[in-house]
């Protein structure tokens, strides 16, 4: 019997070091491939690779002759935006037979959320939980833009967010690093697929590198003042996953972190990007974002911003031309070097070998059948019907029953453009299928008066004629939020309530008193406090995509149950942000038994009455619902949570177990959130951490035990003086059904 174990030990010994060997081969044949094609190249052509030319994608009539001749003369390496298949054809027909070198352009799009089938948004579809919906999504989303000559999407974000009124919360995955480094591996593993040289591989590009979302009060494109620790424990974990599921490129984003714009910063695309991670791909600018830094403050002049860009690392510039324009004189004037032209220009080539485009540039054909098919509409639908949170549901209004009479009001019932959400240039709305149409599609009997025409609309003049109909109806569902501009690229709110007049039509609807249901389509959580006791029923949909539709029609009557738990905070008012679960305890954290609400404050009271702890006197210090909430149509009820041990060391895996009762009537589904905290560290630490989850579905009455493996990994942080590492001491681990609730344990770690 030994013998044979030294036998199959040597065998896998053997194929392992084959492998190795294997990878260490190919990646010299490409090593060779790219060195060997550098030695062909002039300095105009290399120049060129550096250059990501941003085009119209409303160019009409024939392509402009500049823009060919710069491709017949090596002068572009990308194109951003050229979304005719002819002009995608011409132009690479022109690099790749008429270019000095023959070397294949990359055609680039922002594919964000679905390309034609457009799906939910990305903070949507972070509230599924679910990383086979957002591989899913991303997978089809590649197969349709590839089918236009897209080979590069600038996506996924992996913005950490932590502030609903920045605009791009809705673009973003949320903000807990663990949840969006899972969505990360998974969107790259989508987008990229199988193999890079498939001509439905979309090349992925982890962004916006880094702290965007870090933005001061929210104002996008604003200053982030982001620590080391942070840095790491925070922001990086995201990126670290795309880079380690494969993204072959990054792009550095519009902000400045502690004083340098992301495009500039050696720190960041040297020490922390190349040496730290190992990332080995191609670095875009944001748009523009080179030259910005003139804005900034940080460069002089263009000659200034191609200058510190090209020393720090960064190897492609989109849309401004200071490489183009500066870089060969900064090289006469010995102010950069070949050898760092040679590199930058190396990593595109490289990445250019790896999607096959030498041996195939060719456009994904027969793009025809590939568009909105049945199953890229279904898997559109499943995800928003996974990514839908359910916030509140006052004595089970919903599921609601078909044949009662309906009124759907609100300016967001029929709005097929609003309804895919920001980030959807290519998504036809003519595909959308809205609330109100599903409902006629599947003869609901029920009336449909908007109310008001558009989120923003002040004008009462349908007030009346809504109330009429609301009169006539058993119930009221209310569908408004916020248009699709409202939230994105540049749209940060300082007030996130619902725009316009909505809360005061829903509040003249609550007076007749029948039941409302209030669903809401908008990029980031909407303060609702002002009208949650007007509605009964409160269903998220985020903007919910092509098929937001059939899925709302699913869950409001009971098909479906809506399965999204909310991937950030939700606060009360604007004034909390940022807000987020994983904060710091504080010297004095606040606590119910010694705040005092300002409503409560006692005339002339004493100044150190009210409880001298982190707090807001008019807002508390809860949010309305807390990272991980969402309610479904049936109940769970946790029990017996057990640890293995209460001593974790580095040679253990603590095992978690909790019991799990479905104790409602009907099948349900549930995400069973495993949280830890480092109760004390040689810096502060979060209050709370998810560090696993599971999604389980059980029947009525059904009970399962759901266990979990914790180890030292898990545990990890860095500290101010990057040490990555845990420190012996207490933790307390708690699983529930979000970040507020949940049964607690403690253990050691030794
Ligand atoms: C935009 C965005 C970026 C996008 C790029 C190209 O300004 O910041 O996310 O990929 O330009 O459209």
């Amino acid at each position: 019997m030994k013998r044979i174990h030294i036998y199959i030990i040597t065998i896998l010994g053997l194929l392992i070091s084959c492998k190795k060997e294997t990878s260490v081969k190919t990646n010299n044949a490409l090593e060779n491939k790219v060195s060997e094609l550098l030695t062909k190249m002039t300095l105009e052509e290399k120049i060129g690779q550096l250059n990501l030319r941003g085009t119209s994608s409303r160019v009409k009539g024939s392509l402009p002759e500049e823009l060919k001749q710069a491709v017949r003369e090596g002068k572009v390496g990308a194109f951003l935006n050229v979304m005719n298949k002819q002009y995608v054809d011409e132009l690479q027909q022109i690099a790749t037979t008429e270019s000095p070198n023959k070397i294949p352009l990359i055609f680039a799009r922002d594919v964000i959320h679905g390309f034609k089938t457009i799906f939910p948004i990305p903070l949507g579809m972070a509230a599924s939980w679910d990383a086979d919906v957002a591989k899913s999504s991303s997978r089809v989303a590649a197969i349709e833009a590839s089918s236009f000559g897209v080979r590069w999407t600038f996506a996924p974000m992996l913005d950490i967010a932590r502030d609903a009124r920045w605009g791009r919360i809705a673009e973003s995955p949320g903000e807990d690093p663990y949840l969006a480094s899972i969505l990360g591996k998974a969107y790259v593993e989508g987008f990229q697929g199988d193999s890079l040289n498939d001509p439905t591989s979309l090349i992925a590009c982890a962004k916006h590198f880094i702290g965007y979302g870090a933005a001061i009060g929210g104002r996008d494109y604003n200053t982030a003042i982001i620590n080391k620790e942070l840095l790491q424990n925070v922001y990086l974990p995201p990126f670290k996953a795309a880079f380690k599921a494969g993204s072959q490129t990054v792009m550095t984003a519009f902000n400045e972190m502690n004083g340098i714009p992301a495009s500039g910063d050696k720190y960041l695309l040297q020490d922390i990007l190349r040496k730290q991670i190992g990332f080995d791909g191609f670095v875009v600018s944001d748009w523009n974002s080179v030259t910005e830094m003139i804005p900034h403050g940080f460069a002089k002049d263009e000659k200034h911003a191609a200058k510190i860009g090209i020393n720090a690392g960064l190897n492609m510039e989109m849309t401004s031309q200071s490489y183009e324009k500066y870089v060969k004189e900064l090289l006469q004037e010995g102010k950069i070097t070949e050898n760092q032209i040679n590199s930058l220009v190396a990593d595109i080539l490289r990445v250019k070998f790896r999607m096959g485009l030498f041996e195939n540039s060719k456009r994904a054909q027969d793009d025809s059948g590939k568009l909105y098919t049945e199953n890229h509409l279904q898997l559109a639908k499943e995800a928003a019907i996974k990514s839908s949170v359910l916030l509140k549901n006052e004595g089970n209004l919903l599921p609601l029953n078909k044949n009662k009479k309906i009124v759907i009001i609100g300016p967001l019932a029929n709005k097929p453009r609003e309804q895919l959400g920001t980030w959807t240039f290519d998504g036809d709305k003519t595909h959308t299928k809205t609330p109100v149409t599903t409902f006629q599609q599947n003869n609901v009997d029920f009336t449909f008066v908007e109310g008001l025409t558009f989120s923003r609309d002040i004008a009462e003049n349908q007030f009346q004629k809504a109330i009429n109909a609301a009169k006539q109806s058993d119930f009221i569902i209310f569908i408004g939020g916020e248009e699709a501009i409202l939230s994105g690229e540049a749209h940060s709110r300082a007030n996130i309530n619902l725009p316009g007049k909505q809360e005061k039509l829903i509040k003249e609807l609550a007076k007749i008193g029948k039941p409302i249901v209030l669903v809401i389509m908008a990029g980031r959580p909407i303060t609702i406090t002002n009208i949650i006791k007007d509605v009964d029923a409160v269903l998220m949909t985020w903007h919910p995509g092509t098929m937001g539709g059939p899925a709302i029609y699913d869950m409001i009557f009971g098909n479906e149950e809506p399965q999204g738990r909310l991937p950030v905070t939700w606060p009360k008012v604007a004034g909390q942000l940022p807000l987020f679960y994983n904060h710091k305890n504080t010297g004095r954290p606040a606590s119910s038994k010694e705040f005092v609400h300002i409503n409560d404050i006692p005339i002339g009271a004493w100044q150190s009455s009210l409880g001298n702890t982190s707090h807001y006197l008019d807002a508390g210090f809860t949010p309305h619902f807390p990272f991980g909430y969402g309610l479904g149509y049936t109940t769970f009820e946790y029990t017996n949570l057990t640890l293995s041990s209460n001593v974790l060391t580095n040679a253990n895996t603590l095992k978690i177990s909790v019991d799990i009762k479905n104790t409602g009537n009907r099948k349900g589904n549930e995400i069973v959130q495993l949280y830890v905290q480092d109760v004390v560290g040689s810096i502060t630490r979060p209050v709370k951490e998810l560090k696993k989850f599971k999604k389980i579905s059980l029947e009525a009455g059904e009970q399962q035990t759901v266990t979990f493996e914790l180890e030292v990994n898990d545990l990890k942080y860095y500290n101010n003086k990057m040490e990555y590492g845990v420190e012996q001491g207490d933790f307390n681990i708690w699983i529930g059904k979000n970040a507020a609730n949940g049964l607690k344990e403690t253990f050691k770690y030794e």
